[in-house]
């Protein structure tokens, strides 16, 4: 890999909590950071506040709500316009359990917003920066997936018969991990890597002090393990791998199931229009 200084990465969800401090650190380290979310004021706030902490102007705002593919598309087609390079993608904007206090919602494209939010934006999105990737190798692609993982039922992803948002998160959650095998077994690892993470359990971010959830981790150990699989030389060429913290670890048993793994590609591919 290129030193930190001479990488362009983009981190998506930076308004708050692990991207926040993800974008923060990678500024620090001298990285052009493309930092983005779905709130232009939060965001401009955001990119102002990194940039006089780190003193590094190379910092830019993306904004773009993951609710709408439209939107991804619009995201991936502004940093393919504007960025002649790109050498890292951090998948990392999410929504918790309880977000809509726990219901059903659905995004602006119709599917459940869960699946959509956290796992089918990050498909889209890094489905159409791949070539880009590719062509500023070496690359990494980087997603912060979690421990909360639950199989996906190809008869009900979209969970219209009964539901719950614990599980439709567990099922984005495992989702990201299948992506993230189907990208490693598709790329050159000498060129682009794809790893996943679950970064630490409940720490004290939106979403688990939403949850009602005492914090157990320290957002540095969430921050130190997702900067490792973007910026640890140690792992160059390493691909495919899924990491609690920073030991490897082994998803949900449907993660290696060639058949839901082909099935959510097909589908997702499907919903994205690709
Ligand atoms: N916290 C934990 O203990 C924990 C454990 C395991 C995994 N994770 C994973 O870590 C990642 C980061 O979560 P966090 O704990 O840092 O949560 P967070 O503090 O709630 O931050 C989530 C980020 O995602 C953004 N986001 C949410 N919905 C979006 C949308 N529709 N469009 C664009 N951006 C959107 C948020 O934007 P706003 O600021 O506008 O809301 C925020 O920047 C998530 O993928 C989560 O699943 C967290």
């Amino acid at each position: 890999m290129r030193p930190l200084d001479e990488q362009t990465i983009l981190v998506t969800g930076t308004t708050d909590g692990l991207g926040r401090a993800l974008a923060d650190r990678l500024a620090a380290d001298g990285a052009t950071v493309l930092a983005h979310g779905r709130d232009e004021q939060r965001g401009l706030a955001t990119v102002s506040e990194i940039r006089r902490a780190t003193g590094n102007d190379d910092v830019h705002w993306l904004r773009a709500d993951l609710a709408s593919l439209d939107e991804v598309r619009g995201l991936a087609d502004q940093v393919i316009a504007e960025y002649d390079a790109l050498h890292g993608l951090v998948n990392n904007a999410g929504i918790g359990t309880v977000e809509g206090g726990g219901r059903r919602l659905e995004s602006r494209d119709g599917y459940e917003l869960r699946f959509a939010v956290n796992y089918l934006a990050g498909y889209l999105l890094t489905r159409l920066l791949v070539p880009l990737l590719v062509r500023s190798a070496p690359a990494r692609i980087v997603t912060v997936s979690s421990v909360g993982q639950a199989p996906i039922d190809f008869d009900d992803v979209m969970l219209e018969r009964g539901y719950s948002g614990l599980e439709a998160y567990g099922q984005s959650k495992l989702a990201q991990v299948m992506m993230t095998f189907d990208l490693a077994e598709e790329l050159d690892p000498l060129a682009v890597t794809a790893n996943c993470l679950h970064p630490g359990t409940f720490m004290p971010t939106k979403m688990v002090r939403a949850a009602g959830v005492s914090p157990a981790t320290p957002l540095s150990e969430g921050v130190a393990a997702t900067l490792r699989l973007v910026a640890d030389p140690s792992l160059d060429g390493v691909s495919g791998r899924y990491y609690n913290g920073a030991r490897e670890a082994e998803p949900d048993p449907q993660a290696r199931d060639p058949l839901a793994r082909r099935l959510l590609h097909e589908l997702s591919d499907r919903l994205c229009g690709l």
